[in-house]
Order: structure tokens, then C-alpha cells, then sequence
């Protein structure tokens, strides 16, 4: 499946994510750096913080774990109702086309 990465300022990056692959590895793999995923996806860190298009936010749906949505509060930019870690995302065929956009800083 494709998806889209957003910088803050516009800069639009299309890439093949696997099926089960999740989406900040899928920024990893591509040099997009703008996803940081410190931890490696360990749900410790809050470095790969993205916001999902609003075209997508039902497909994607909010955190399913509480421990997710608490990390997403260290965050190092603003939270919004669209926040997610982009390592507990896993990228599935529905959501082909899926575009994310990133926060200015992860830090
Ligand atoms: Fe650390 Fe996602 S990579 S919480």
C-alpha cells in the first residue's frame, strides 16, 4: 500500500509501506526523517508522533491502547484529536492511499 508522508511546510513523500509494517518504520526505511521512532517502536518514547489526514482519521481510528493515547501527552509538539504513534499503526490494504503528516519537531 502507498502512503504519503507530510512535512510540516508541504513536502509530500509517496512510498510502498508492506502489509504489517507500521508507519514509522515505513518513514525509517525511506529516509524520511521527520519520524524519529527512538525506541524503536517499544511505546516508550513518543518521537514518532504524526497526525492522520482527516480524510482517514475513521479508517485509522483513535488509539486502541490507553498506554498509547499517555505517551502521546510527552509528545514534543501540539496533540491533536488526530494524533497517533506512527509505530502502532500498522499499514493494512485498506489503507491504501493513506497520507500522514508530521509534527515540526520530535524533540
Ligand atoms: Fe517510540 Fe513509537 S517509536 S513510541
Amino acid at each position: 500500500p502507498k502512503v504519503t508522508y507530510v512535512t510540516h511546510d508541504g513536502r509530500k513523500t509517496e512510498v510502498d509501506v508492506p502489509v504489517g509494517e507500521n508507519i514509522m518504520r515505513g518513514a525509517l526505511y525511506n529516509g524520511i526523517e521527520e519520524i524519529v521512532g527512538e525506541c524503536g517502536g517499544g511505546l516508550s518514547c513518543a518521537t514518532c508522533h504524526c497526525y492522520i489526514d482527516e480524510e482517514w482519521t475513521d479508517k485509522v481510528g483513535p488509539p486502541p491502547l490507553e498506554a498509547e493515547a499517555e505517551l502521546l501527552e510527552s509528545a514534543a509538539a501540539e496533540i491533536r484529536p488526530n494524533s497517533r504513534l506512527s509505530c502502532q499503526v500498522d499499514v493494512t490494504e485498506a489503507l491504501d492511499g493513506l497520507v500522514i503528516h508530521m509534527p515540526e519537531t520530535q524533540y
